[in-house]
């Protein structure tokens, strides 16, 4: 078998958590690879409805092994109330594994990703407040814990004072707020690692394990890839990469073992949080988009910004991620709309571009250059084979693909598992 990459092609809640459910089922192993409790992947399946946010979708896989990767953050208690949660619902966590090598997200995590939001103010990030810059600053800054030092108490205790004592000058001399108990905050991650210590191991090996019985491993991705902190919308971004490459880093898998890559698009964009959107609209349409599509955040609840397809956008995610195919989901959410635009280029300073701006005051400035399609005024979500869409939904999809380069392989018509089309194999 091989190995498949499925990204966020946008800004995220693309309906990674749906497809990945569904193509979890083919795989032996599944792994999440970058971000933390910041993301929110919805799935509908037999098992109900779940909203995950740390534990890999392929969890309801019966077979698959579920890694939570080395370049994950992970939140102990965030993690420890998911996994209860799933075996309540009777999905087992006996495959469950979490890299050694995984940092975790710790209280003072949360702490400073509040306080530097409401230093911002009115240039707040909109971050989801669960930690997450912080817990990967302390990361390349090498002030991080990782999942594995949970197993060794003693040397525990020993770098958490170090690093309680360090975070405590920050908190109570530049953000003028109380130091936190490096004892209190010991005896919890104690508690936290003996809960987990069964599922912390060492995880390269397992994966190499599987690439040499020819398995079939799914790398699922967090975010989008407007997210990510290099070519995405810069700083209005996520701190980790959601792109198909961390893929290969943050599972530790080499590039070369990499098969195919799958980028999930909404048939529309949608953001949530601050920075630019070129195609946000804030009229009817917008608002009819969001309430027929209950377009709120997983993980916060905020509203999501809605607006037209960027293919510009969309193109450029194409070149960062190099898709062998794309996912394209929520489209029966388009069902009701006479008309479609999607936006071709921009025009920024009285000039035309097809390329999205690095910059991201260039990228406020840019007014979107839509080009209109005829919608389909008719109910898709029931429809399982391509050539009965209708002939404008096929023609939008069309488009599409001659926009971003790249075939679409899947169309999601609703929020269930059954409702896709396979329009071509995946992988
Ligand atoms: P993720 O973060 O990429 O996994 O996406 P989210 O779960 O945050 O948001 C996607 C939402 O779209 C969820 O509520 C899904 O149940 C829903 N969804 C996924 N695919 C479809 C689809 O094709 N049609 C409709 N109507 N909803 C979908
Ligand atoms: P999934 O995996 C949508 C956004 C936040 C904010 C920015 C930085 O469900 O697609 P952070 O908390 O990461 O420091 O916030 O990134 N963001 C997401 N937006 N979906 C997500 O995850 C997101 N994870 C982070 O809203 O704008
Ligand atoms: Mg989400």
């Amino acid at each position: 078998m091989s190995v498949i990459v499925v990204v966020g092609a946008q800004w995220g809640d693309e309906g990674k958590g749906k497809v990945v459910d569904l193509l979890a089922e083919r795989a032996q192993v599944v792994v999440r690879f970058s971000g933390g409790d910041n993301a929110g992947h919805t799935v509908i399946n037999p098992y109900g409805e779940f909203k995950l946010h740390i534990v890999p979708v392929g969890i309801f896989s019966p077979e698959a092994t579920c890694i939570i990767g080395n370049g994950v953050v992970i939140n102990p208690s965030k993690l420890i109330e998911e996994i209860d949660q799933l075996n309540k619902c009777g999905v087992s966590t006996s495959r469950l594994v979490i890299s050694d090598r995984a940092h975790l997200v710790m209280p003072y995590h949360l702490l400073l990703d509040a306080l530097e939001e409401e230093r911002r103010a009115g240039g707040a990030l909109g971050t989801t407040r669960r930690g997450i810059g912080p817990a990967f600053a302390d990361k390349v800054a090498r002030l991080g814990i990782r999942a594995g030092e949970l197993l060794d108490k003693e040397a525990l205790k020993e770098r958490l004072h170090f690093i309680v004592d360090y975070k405590n000058i920050i908190l109570t001399k530049v953000y003028r707020t109380s130091p936190l108990s490096p004892d209190e905050m010991y005896s919890q991650y104690c508690r936290y690692g003996e809960r987990l210590a069964p599922y912390i191991k060492e995880t390269t090996v397992i994966l190499a394990e599987a690439l040499s019985c020819g398995q079939a491993i799914l790398l699922e991705g967090a975010q989008g890839a407007l997210l990510d902190p290099d070519f995405g919308t810069y700083p209005y971004t996520t701190s980790s990469s959601p792109l198909a490459g961390e893929g290969c880093l943050g599972a530790g898998i080499g590039p070369t073992r990499i098969d195919s890559v799958l980028g999930v698009f909404k048939a529309y964009c949608t953001r949530v949080g601050s920075g630019p959107m070129p195609t946000e609209l804030h009229d009817e349409t917008g608002n009819l988009i969001r309430e027929r599509a209950h377009e709120y955040g997983t993980t916060t609840g905020r509203a999501r910004r809605c607006g037209w397809f960027d293919a510009v956008a969309a193109h450029f995610s194409q070149r960062v991620n190099g898709f062998t195919g794309v996912a394209l989901t929520r489209l029966d959410v388009l069902d009701v709309l006479p008309s479609l635009k999607i936006c071709v280029a921009y025009k920024l300073d009285g000039k035309t571009i097809d390329n999205f701006p690095s910059s991201v005051t260039a990228l406020e400035r840019c007014q979107p250059v839509y080009e209109e399609m005829d919608g389909w005024l008719t109910d898709i979500s029931h429809i399982r084979k391509y050539d009965q869409l209708p002939p404008q939904a096929r023609k939008y999809i069309e488009r599409l693909e001659e926009l971003i380069s790249c075939p679409v392989s899947l169309v999601c018509v609703g929020p269930e598992r059954e409702q896709t089309i396979e329009v071509r194999p995946v992988w």
